[in-house]
């Protein structure tokens, strides 16, 4: 996909809202953002930058707040940890701590004070955007393919330009947890959306198609933000000011290829760690023996049970 749409800009930039409280994970979240949990041998941020990276994103906006500090001394450059590894001849461990700067003037950061909620935190990062269309990555959703989800969906922003979200179908019963799609033509792999409601009950729901969180928005976005309008749940949402932009500029919802796991929830981060350390070359072998230990363990405990 090597023609870019003349009309639309090309995507340089992706914010970060990590503002929230993480509180379903405490007491490990008490002092340390949930962003810093580690998914395998990388906290969740780290995996969502990394993908950032891997689609060509040059500008990284955080929207952080109280006690995330962490979170941008993650990705700078640390010389007395590189001097020690250097000095204990630990060069693959230097590698390794490598991997996570992000290149100087490349990462900015900004407040969000009040949690106010998920489009809220977006406007907050109105003056770092400016006048281009921009990315969104909720690092909570992780998501394992071959292809990085969001060089897919640039792939294809390139030729649909406008506004474009990842999108997968949940089980009816979900709907009532994702931003969810009104589908006005669907070939299977890009679904053009004709509206987009947060958090709908499963009878209301217009179908089951489902926003994941990554996004692609033009920078009419802020103009509804700064309405500063409340929906689902009291807050401010960027589902709600998308299907404002309906209409106006093409929507599409992508089907991206891959796995998505919802590190937001314990048993997702869980399930994300086990897949993630099944592929990883170092230990991925012996955890696959693990898991088939505790698999055996189940099957033998359920047999028991029967014969009760
Ligand atoms: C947010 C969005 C929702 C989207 C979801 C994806 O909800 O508001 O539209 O479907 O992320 O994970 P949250 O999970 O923050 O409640």
């Amino acid at each position: 996909m090597s023609h870019p749409h003349t009309k639309w800009k090309p995507v340089r930039k992706a914010v970060f809202p990590v503002a929230g409280l993480g509180t379903r994970f405490l007491p490990a979240t008490k002092v340390m953002p949930k962003e810093m949990l580690p998914l395998v041998d990388r906290p969740l941020i780290q995996h969502a930058v990394e993908e950032a990276q891997a689609a060509g994103i040059e500008e990284f906006i955080f929207v952080t707040g109280r006690q995330k500090e962490m979170l941008e001394e993650h990705f700078d450059y640390q010389p007395e940890l590189e001097r020690t590894l250097k000095a204990r001849g630990k060069q693959d461990m230097i590698d390794k701590v490598r991997t996570c700067e992000i290149g100087e003037s490349q990462l900015f950061l900004t407040r969000q004070a009040r949690p106010l909620g998920l489009g809220h935190a977006i406007w907050c990062a109105r003056k770092l955007v400016g006048d281009e269309p921009f990315a969104i990555m909720l690092p909570d959703d992780v998501i394992l393919s071959d292809t990085p989800c969001l060089k897919q969906m640039i792939e294809h922003y390139n030729e649909t330009g406008g506004n474009m979200v990842a999108v997968m179908d949940v089980p009816k019963e979900d709907t009532s947890k994702y931003g969810v799609l009104d589908v006005e033509s669907d070939d299977g792999t890009l679904a053009s959306i004709k509206g987009l409601v947060e958090k709908p009950h499963p009878e209301d729901a217009p179908s089951t198609l489902s926003v994941i969180g990554r996004y692609i928005l033009q920078p009419e976005i802020f103009g509804h933000l700064s309405k500063f309008e409340t929906g689902a749940g009291g807050e401010i949402q960027i589902t709600d000011a998308m299907a404002k932009l309906i209409g106006t500029q093409p929507f599409h919802g992508l089907r991206y290829e891959g796995e998505r796991y919802d590190c937001g929830s314990r048993a997702g981060f869980i399930e994300a760690n086990i897949a993630f350390s099944l592929r990883d070359p170092e230990i991925g072998a012996s955890i696959q023996k693990m898991i088939q230990k505790h698999a055996l363990a189940i099957n033998a405990e359920a047999a028991y049970s029967r014969l009760e």
